[in-house]
């Protein structure tokens, strides 16, 4: 019974190591973050559907280097999707941006936002 008991154990906790390194493998990779690999795919995503086309809300188009690169460099971008939840200004309003989308946009205006 105490034999069952430390192998069960094992069994959860290897489980639990196994699956935090897992998820942080797969999930953020914020070493070397690329305007066209990270950055547009998020921002298609996540912002596209109201900030691209012809009268992208709040004036803002998130769709080209030239405006993306200035709304994260000298706009609101990261003060906006860094607000909580509750806020009226949060972006997406919905919220739904994930901590690794927070962080690969911090690391990319960090970077001065190269176009790479
Ligand atoms: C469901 C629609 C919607 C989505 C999705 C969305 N936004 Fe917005 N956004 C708005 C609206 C509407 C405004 C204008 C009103 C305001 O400023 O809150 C706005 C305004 C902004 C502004 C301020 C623009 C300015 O200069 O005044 C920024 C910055 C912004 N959004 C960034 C983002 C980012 C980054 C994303 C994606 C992570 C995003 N938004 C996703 C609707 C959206």
């Amino acid at each position: 019974m105490k034999l069952f008991r430390i192998t069960l154990s094992t069994i959860i906790l290897s489980t639990v190591v196994t699956g935090c390194t897992y998820d942080i493998a797969i999930e953020c990779h914020i070493e070397e973050v690329s305007y066209s690999n990270d950055i547009t795919p998020l921002l298609d995503a996540k912002c596209g559907s109201c900030h691209s086309g012809f009268s992208p809300e709040g004036n803002l188009d998130l769709t080209t280097y030239d405006s993306a690169s200035d709304a994260v460099l000298v706009g609101d971008v990261l003060s906006r999707i860094t607000l909580p939840l509750s806020s009226d200004l949060v972006m997406p309003p919905t919220g739904g941006l994930s901590e690794c989308d927070i962080e690969k946009i911090t690391r990319w205006l960090n970077d001065g936002a190269p176009n790479n």
